[in-house]
């Protein structure tokens, strides 16, 4: 099990991200800043590799876009998992070739097709179908430019993937994919479609997902389905596109172990001479990162103490949208364990729910000044901030081994204001 602090560990009592101190990173770069480790990713995506030999594991973007972490990945022979037109152009701008992109999500619209059939020399891997009205959307705009598009449906298998309800897809009230009968349908109308080469199933139940069993469930009922199709299809399906969703470690989570995960493949699908594509997000980038802050504020009470950090649910939603946990580690050891209180570690922005952390026990030794870590923030963690309350977006640093660089500069006061300006009404300058 890949820990959240495995790449993230104390030395000579100072937390270091791979071989760089972070207060080093603090000192230079100011805070809050998420710091993320290349060899933390690159970790995962080889463990993956490795469980299911031959297998396409295309990054969900949507985890973490950062332009150097993509270029990373893709230099790692990883593909990409993409949901927009904007995530598509990052995929660009880190060099995915077109043939490790598959395109998912639920609202594509004509623009963002045509530039993902354009991409590059030959377009995109597939395109990964929720609805018929899409189809018949993507046929009208591959045939009006000359190309036929290669689709896989995306199968609402309706299983409960037993995580938190945001992030549960696959049951039949989610607004995700095809349940069967709309599935066989619109693969008979795939058939009919001149811009439309339906070659695969996907699918995609949740996220966070711990237990082996309900991928179990789920890509049983891909199999049946894939079965079930190719009797009646005019050519057989080609692959099989199985999704993300295995869950990390926050707390003291066991997740799925890769074996179980690998052979789980293997047993369903080994037989059926299917390409193997997956959309791993979290488990890439989850425990690849951090988000580093400092201390503003001690506020005593008699129940608690309030700790109040630079750092906010602009920059860091999880807990607030979902009450995630994340550990708060101190960045000198030494005020890990003395005097313990309990402490909300809570951010300057005019919400109730602007917490990071509720009731930890934490050193009262901690204060001012004083440097904490929030771990596993390397999924949904940059890629959900804003700039609520005019708060500029933290930036991103990427540490391989002793040396660091900034992969995405804080931003200014300007960039707060620079689509604003030059307007009739308010914009000067
Ligand atoms: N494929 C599709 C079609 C997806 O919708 C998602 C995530 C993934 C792959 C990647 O799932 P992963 O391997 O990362 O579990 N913001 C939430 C998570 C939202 C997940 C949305 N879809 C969070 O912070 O927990």
């Amino acid at each position: 099990v890949i820990k959240p602090h495995d790449f993230f560990q104390y030395k000579n009592g100072e937390l270091f991200a791979e071989n760089v101190a972070c207060s080093e990173i603090a000192k230079e770069v100011g805070t809050p800043v998420y710091i993320y480790s290349s060899s933390a990713f690159l970790k995962p995506l080889r463990a993956l590799q490795v469980a299911v030999p031959g297998g396409s594991f295309c990054f969900a973007v949507k985890s973490n876009s950062n332009l150097a972490v993509l270029s990373l990945l893709n230099r790692a022979g990883a593909g990409a998992d993409i949901v927009s037109g904007g995530e598509l152009y990052r995929c660009k701008l880190a060099g995915f070739p077109g043939e490790r992109i598959v395109f998912s999500g639920v609202g594509k619209t004509a623009d963002e097709m045509k530039a993902a059939l354009t991409y590059g020399e030959n377009g995109i891997h597939s395109f990964n179908v929720e609805s018929e009205p899409e189809l018949e959307r993507l046929s009208d705009v591959a045939s009006s430019l000359g190309k036929v598009a290669t689709v896989a449906l995306r199968y609402n298998p309706d299983v409960d993937p037993e995580t938190h309800p945001y992030i549960s897809t696959g049951l039949r009230e989610d607004k995700f994919g095809l349940s069967l009968e709309p599935l066989l349908a619109a693969a008979k109308r795939a058939e009919e479609l001149p811009g439309i080469n339906l070659k695969g199933i996907s699918i995609h139940i949740g996220s966070q997902i711990l237990k082996i069993s309900p991928k179990r469930e789920a890509f049983e009922k891909v199999r049946s389905l894939v079965i079930q199709l190719n009797k009646t299809l005019k050519e057989p399906l080609e692959f099989v596109d199985l999704g993300g969703g295995v869950g990390i470690q926050y707390l003291e989570e066991t997740p799925m172990s890769l074996e179980e995960y690998g052979k789980l493949v293997h047993e369903s699908f080994s037989d059926l001479e299917l390409d193997l594509f997956f959309e791993p997000g979290r488990f890439i980038s989850g425990n690849a990162g951090i988000f580093l802050t400092e201390i503003q504020y001690r506020k005593s009470t008699p129940d608690k103490d309030f700790l109040v950090v630079d750092g906010a649910m602009n920059d860091l939603i999880r807990p607030a949208l979902y009450e995630s946990y994340h550990h708060v580690v101190p960045v000198t050891e030494s005020h890990q364990k003395a005097d313990l209180k309990p402490t909300d570690v809570v951010g300057p922005v005019c919400e109730s729910g602007d917490f990071f952390a509720q009731m930890r026990a934490l050193s009262t030794d901690l204060k001012q000044g004083d440097l904490v870590a929030l771990l596993s923030a390397g999924a949904y963690g940059a890629v959900m901030s804003s700039q609520y309350n005019s708060r500029p977006r933290a930036p991103e640093v990427l540490v391989e081994g002793d040396r660091f660089t900034v992969v995405r500069r804080r931003e200014t006061l300007e960039d707060l204001v620079e689509a604003e300006l030059k307007n009739e009404i308010g914009g000067h300058a």
